[in-house]
């Protein structure tokens, strides 16, 4: 028999055939020659395909406990990405297998994946039942439908006869992958059994200064997303909740959004309600009629959970404002009220006319309040129409209008990220395509833009806009890089788009931009990237942008199309036209492409396949695992090829059950960066994901910043990003550690990592230790001679859970040719080799 596999040979058993196997058997004599492999699904579609086998089609025993070979993709989660009545086949021409099956409960989607092996799986079409033959091989070997029973379950499937090898492949397969999951699972609470006896640890580190090669000096950067109210009631200064009174309920599911959300009417006799009659602009269609009988009632906002006062600073107060038709007007007393109602700060502005006018006026608190609200009390009765009622701390960031944050601006700043993602994430391309991310509706007049849905459940006035982040940007000495949709939304999208109402195009990337408005898409592209760069006086994008206040360009020098997509057709087709069209244009602009949402898989392979094919500069790689993975894939870039797209790892984070952020995900995130530091050639960016959270409000953790309205808190990542950002170097040294402990899995947690900053001349040396036992090592840089140096060490540590830790700095003076350095356990440490050093 294995001479006939050999040959690939066919020929008949029970259902007709034995299936031929891509590699050469393994050449075992006590096994059956072909078994029975039945596949099949879980009946409610909540499993991917899964295999049983049979020696005799009696008695079958399920593959390596049911492991899901290849899962459904279409869809959201949660609704879809659902697999039903898998019909799995190879064809007889290539031996490629094929597996058709029902992504939907309805029936009305199914979807077609290839694999050469059963094990790796190519990119999913999906399709309706009329296309079904495109897909279906002329050439399929024969099945069987049948239902045998699997581990006491009845199910249904199909029966093929395959080379015992083949169950053999796929076992071994599915336990590797379980092997490496448990690797994945080791967690610090398990250290007092994993290490129980371990005695501190020896170590010598030999840095190899004489053999440096160059690396990126934009190692670290950050990524911003309006998620977990990072803009709106987060980085944008704002104060005022709803201040467009265009929330809606579509904005999210989890709350009451209306065009009066956050507004009410307090005192005297008075009514609010909403009207959009003459707007001041058609994106802003609603405004407030407030209807005041008796002087004495006033139109009040609540913030974003109050509005936070500081004692002495001053708030410009704004809005658009007039009276109705038969209405009198006059002063409208503009004031802070504290928690008790008591007035801490008032102003007045004039409202007589019937057109719409701006308003403004200063207002002082006098007091400090945790949660204040904004109060319109207009003297006469009438009736009053408000918009656009805004309130912002003069503090801003550097003092800018329209400004962020001061405290929070100031937090990111001191980050000195190298570059700045924006504006996400999923929030980039949207749920769905109309909820695309469309940068010409975020700039402008505040009155003007066009407010969107933020997919993550909550209203984006995109107050904080293009023009608002590039000036970020640049006001932190930070790198742009916008990223942009490919031309299709989130693959987990669930909302249907203008031009499609049927399943197959309500869900996930099948709903890509048409390709008759693709040109249109494209050149909205383009316009981004003059509106960045253009002339300001002989472009029509550039003329906006010093509209805007910059006439200076802002000099972007990168782009990313695409987030964490689908790679398939859809994706592949639109990509490519946008792709072109950049390069053509600005081929002085880096593209970074896209390679999926895990660090292997489908998407990975196959996005890795066209950003090769493309010859893309860059790919954005999206990883959140556990410490584990970082633990145990510390050599993930040293199998990559130079020679091929350089990476941009745009989203990643240690995720730990519960989702804490912690020393013990800092450490594990800090070892890999010694790691990816080695890499740095090859890994030109990094952006830990995501960045800020507002406790009370968060849709996902962990988070690198979380903050309220009155204080920012930092998290044990923000000080690894922090450490590895400020002792970023551009030449890294080979290093040699020998220990007196040879354990794998003492090895693997001690990380190095030595560069040299050639703006300051210093050596820099991280030194990670995730163990719960000291190192002591003895550090020497071949070739360099340390003595009388003058160093600095900085210390983050504590115990894994730690929530609260902050690192410590010290100054040391280094005598003779290298240095003792004990890591404390569970240990970042930076070493600093300053000026001083003697060549
Ligand atoms: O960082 C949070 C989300 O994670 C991003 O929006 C998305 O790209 C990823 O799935």
């Amino acid at each position: 028999m294995n001479r006939l596999v050999r040959l690939g040979f066919v020929f008949g058993l029970m259902t007709g055939a034995v299936l031929p196997l891509q590699a050469e058997t393994d050449k075992v004599t006590n096994v059956p020659d072909s078994v029975s492999l039945f596949s099949y699904a879980r009946a409610d579609g909540q499993s991917g395909l899964r295999f049983a086998w049979s020696p005799d089609g009696k008695q079958w025993l399920s593959v390596a406990d049911g492991y899901d070979y290849v899962k459904c993709d279409f869809g959201p989660w949660g609704r879809e990405k659902k697999m039903f009545a898998p019909h799995l086949w190879q064809n007889t021409s290539d031996g490629s297998w094929h597996c058709v099956w029902t992504a939907t409960r309805s029936g009305k989607v199914l979807a077609h994946a290839a694999s050469p092996d059963l094990l790796k799986w190519g990119a999913q079409s999906y399709f309706t039942e009329a296309d079904r033959q495109k897909y279906e091989s002329a050439s399929a070997f024969p099945t069987k439908a049948v239902q045998v029973t699997v581990d006491g379950k009845q199910a249904d499937g199909w029966m093929q006869r395959v080379p015992y090898a083949v169950v053999e492949q796929l076992t071994r397969y599915a336990e590797h992958k379980k092997y490496r999951q448990q690797l994945y699972d080791e967690r610090a609470e398990q250290d007092p059994v994993r290490f129980a006896g371990l005695k501190p640890v020896t170590a010598s580190v030999e840095v190899h200064a004489s053999d440096g090669k160059a690396i990126s000096d934009h190692l670290i950067g950050i990524f911003f997303e309006d998620i977990n109210y990072a803009a709106d009631g987060g980085l944008y200064a704002e104060l005022v909740q709803n201040r467009d009174f265009e929330y809606s309920p579509k904005d999210g599911s989890h709350q009451r959004w209306n065009s009066d959300y956050a507004w009410s009417v307090a005192g005297g006799e008075g009514s609010l309600s909403v009207a959009t009659d003459a707007p001041i602009h058609e994106n802003n269609p609603h405004y407030a009629v407030l209807d005041i009988k008796q002087a004495g009632a006033a139109l009040q906002n609540d913030g974003f959970d109050g509005i936070a006062l500081k004692k002495g600073e001053k708030y410009d107060f704004s809005c658009f404002a007039r009276i109705a038709a038969g209405s009198k007007g006059g002063k409208v007393e503009v004031s802070l009220l504290d928690e008790n109602g008591k007035t801490v700060g008032t102003a007045s502005v004039k409202v007589t006319s019937t057109k719409w006018k701006t308003q403004k006026a200063v207002l002082v608190a006098k007091a400090d309040v945790a949660a204040a609200k904004l109060a319109l009390r207009p003297e006469e009765a009438g009736t009053y129409h408000f918009d656009m009622v805004s309130l912002f701390p003069q503090h801003t960031f550097k003092g800018r209008k329209n400004g962020l944050r001061a405290d929070l601006a100031q937090t990111l700043a001191d980050l000195h990220p190298r570059f700045v993602r924006f504006p996400g994430g999923c929030v980039a391309h949207g749920d769905g395509i109309d909820n695309i991310y469309d940068w010409k509706g975020s700039i402008g007049p505040l009155e003007a833009r066009k407010p969107l849905r933020n997919l993550w459940g909550y209203h984006q006035t995109r107050g904080l806009g293009y023009f608002e982040y590039f000036q970020f940007c640049e006001d932190i000495g930070a790198e742009p890089v916008p990223v942009v949709a490919a031309g299709v939304p989130c693959q987990n999208s669930g909302t249907c788009s203008h031009h499609s109402k049927d399943e197959l195009g309500c869900n996930g990337q099948q709903g890509g931009i048409p390709m008759d408005e693709m040109p249109a898409y494209v050149q909205d592209v383009l316009d981004l990237i003059e509106y960045a760069n253009g002339d300001a006086r002989k472009t029509e994008w550039g003329r906006k942008r010093a509209e805007a206040g910059h006439p200076e360009p802002f000099h972007l020098k990168y782009i990313g199309i695409g987030n964490e997509d689908l790679i398939t057709e859809v994706f592949e087709e639109r990509f490519t036209m946008i792709y072109n069209a950049v390069r053509e244009k600005y081929p002085e602009v880096t593209v970074i492409g896209t390679v999926g949402p895990f660090y292997e898989g489908t998407d990975y392979d196959e996005g890795w396949k066209l950003a090769t094919r493309l010859e893309v500069p860059m790919v954005d790689e999206h990883y959140y695992v556990a410490p584990g993975w970082f633990i145990h894939n510390q050599d993930y870039y040293d199998r990559y090829d130079r020679h091929k797209s350089k990476v941009y790892l745009g989203e990643y984070a240690a995720h730990l059950p519960g989702r804490p952020s912690n020393l013990e995900t800092a450490l594990s995130e800090a070892l890999y960066l010694t790691a990816v530091e080695r890499n740095a050639d090859v890994v030109t960016m990094t952006s830990y994901a995501p960045l800020l959270a507002k406790e009370g409000h968060t849709q996902w953790r962990p988070d690198l910043i979380y903050f309220n309205n009155g204080e920012v808190k930092l998290t044990p990542d923000y000080y690894t990003q922090q450490l590895f950002r400020q002792n970023a170097g551009n030449e890294y040294f080979a290093s040699t550690i020998r220990l007196d402990n040879q354990q794998d899995a003492v090895r693997k947690r001690i990380g190095v990592s030595a560069v040299k900053d050639a703006v300051t001349g210093d050596y820099i040396v991280k030194l990670v230790n995730m163990l719960p036992v000291e190192v002591t090592s003895q550090v020497k840089l071949d070739g360099i001679s340390l003595d009388g140096s003058k160093a600095q060490k900085t210390v983050l540590t504590g115990r894994p859970a730690d929530e609260h830790v902050c690192p410590v700095t010290e100054s040391f003076d280094i005598q003779g040719e290298d240095f003792v350095y004990t890591l404390p356990a569970y240990s970042l440490t930076v070493i600093r080799i300053g000026q001083t050093l003697k060549k």
